[in-house]
């Protein structure tokens, strides 16, 4: 059975097909884009790498994308509910309704840290706007990133600013508020990326970077980086978090999902090679390694823009960038938590975004606790698996390991095999090959995909 836009009721809707493009690619790049993937690519083989992420992206991606977009737009209500609506229609089982669940649970915790780390990000725009990166060396960068994370007061302060910001947006409403930020922050934000990828090309190392990035080594291709392709497609695309659910539910009918989902991930990857080509220009010319993590972003980079002419300009201008991406990101995490409250408890928007934003910033604090004052508090460390992990680790650890994998896995079964055909074509308005090329995609390919992530990062 399928619905009409009136069906939306009140709730409004995406006032285009490029606004809902722009808020999903919004949620969808962030820092896998940014620090991640170009770490990743050139550890893995470079372009090889590449290759099998673009296939990675098409088996299990796309199709898990378009699979949560169907659900958001058939249920036109928050994604448990959706959830629920679209299992009655298809006299299916509501406990299917559990993927929601447990992807909404994801993204309230993911929020919770995502918000500490973004806050990390304003920070720095300050630091590098004032000059305190410049002429900086190792030690001095080091102690000033380490003097971040070692002060409760000041780690809490920026993450009540990053956490106001993403609720502020989200109480204006749809288009208020998610609709306005994103057309304003995603086109500044592929203007920065462009312009910071300007200025890698002056430092000389450019073409070492492309090929550091682009060129295809078979023998660095390992089983390991076919497998971290796989899980890196899932990251970064925001699935499993009933995210695509929540931005679906406004999506008006007759947009066609599949070329939809295509362009948010073509957009997501030609952001993720564009930040590989501006950061590793920068890490080369000042001979630093291209290490990963966190320290890359906040160490690395700072020590190098500290040390280039007009570095700290646009250092500041990478900042801001990435508060963007963040930015972006944090929306989309808190919209299927406030959307679930607000249907829920008829409180309205701007007090179901206060409330969800406020319990969400209140589980941020363990977060920032684990950085410091609780950081030898290891609550599973008799296990050797979580032996050393924070409690900040482990909320980390077991949404992405474990509750993203596990709702994409459901929505996958769910979709594939428990709802009609016919039901399927008209939602996604697709039919001949290419709905059957994404139908047993979705059966067969990836889940089976996703299993094989899972179960490798557990016991990897
Ligand atoms: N997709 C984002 C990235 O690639 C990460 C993210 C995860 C964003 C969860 C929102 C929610 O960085
Ligand atoms: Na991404």
């Amino acid at each position: 059975m399928t619905q009409s836009n009136s069906a939306a009721g009140s709730r409004g809707l995406w006032s285009s097909r490029l606004a809902f493009i722009l808020a999903a690619t919004g949620s969808a790049v962030g820092l896998g884009n940014v620090w991640k993937f170009p770490y990743v690519t050139g550890e893995n083989g470079g372009g090889a790498f590449v290759l099998v992420y673009l296939l990675c992206i098409f088996i299990i991606g796309i199709p898990i994308m378009m699979a949560e977009v169907f659900i958001g737009r058939n249920g036109r209500h928050n994604p448990i509910a959706s959830f629920r609506l679209v299992a009655e229609r298809n006299l299916a089982s509501p406990a299917w309704r559990a993927s929601a669940i447990i992807g909404m649970l994801a993204a309230f915790i993911i929020l919770s840290f995502y918000s500490v780390i973004g806050g990390w990000a304003a920070s720095y725009i300050g630091h590098s706007a004032m000059g305190d990166f410049t002429g900086g060396t190792a030690e001095s960068v080091g102690k000033l990133f380490g003097d971040l994370l070692a002060s409760p007061v000041q780690l809490l302060a920026w993450h009540t600013v990053f956490m106001a910001l993403v609720v502020l947006v989200v109480s204006r409403g749809l288009k208020g508020g998610l609709e306005r930020a994103v057309t304003i922050l995603m086109p500044a934000l592929f203007v920065l990326l462009l312009v910071v990828v300007g200025y890698a090309t002056t430092t000389g190392h450019f073409g070492e970077a492309a090929s550091f990035l682009f060129t295809p080594n078979f023998e660095a291709l390992t089983v390991k980086g076919v497998l971290v392709a796989l899980g890196h497609a899932f990251f970064t695309l925001s699935l499993g978090m009933a995210i695509m659910m929540a931005y679906g539910s406004y999506l008006s009918r007759d947009v066609p999902i599949g070329r939809t989902a295509v362009s948010v991930a073509l957009m997501d990857t030609v952001v993720a090679l564009l930040a590989g080509l501006a950061i590793f220009p920068v890490v080369f010319a000042n001979g630093l390694e291209a290490g990963a993590g966190p320290g890359l972003i906040f160490q690395t980079l700072p020590l190098a823009f500290g040390n280039m002419p007009m570095g700290d300009l646009f250092g500041t201008l990478f900042f801001v960038l990435l508060l963007f991406a963040a930015w972006t990101s944090g929306i989309s995490l808190l919209e299927p938590v406030v959307e679930w409250v607000e249907e829920k408890t008829e409180m309205g928007r701007t007090f179901s975004a206060i409330l969800a934003g406020g319990a969400c910033w209140a589980l941020g604090i363990v977060s920032i606790l684990s950085l410091n004052v609780w950081s030898d508090i290891t609550p599973l460390g008799m296990f050797a698996a979580f032996e050393g992990k924070t409690m900040f680790d482990l909320l980390d650890y077991f949404t992405a390991n474990i509750m993203l994998p596990l709702s994409g896995l459901l929505t996958a079964l769910f979709v594939g095999w428990f709802v009609a055909k016919e039901t399927l074509q008209s939602d996604l308005v697709m039919t001949g090959g290419a709905f059957t090329l994404w139908h047993v995609l979705i059966r067969y390919i990836t889940p089976v995909a996703v299993v094989i992530v899972f179960v490798y990062n557990l016991i990897g």
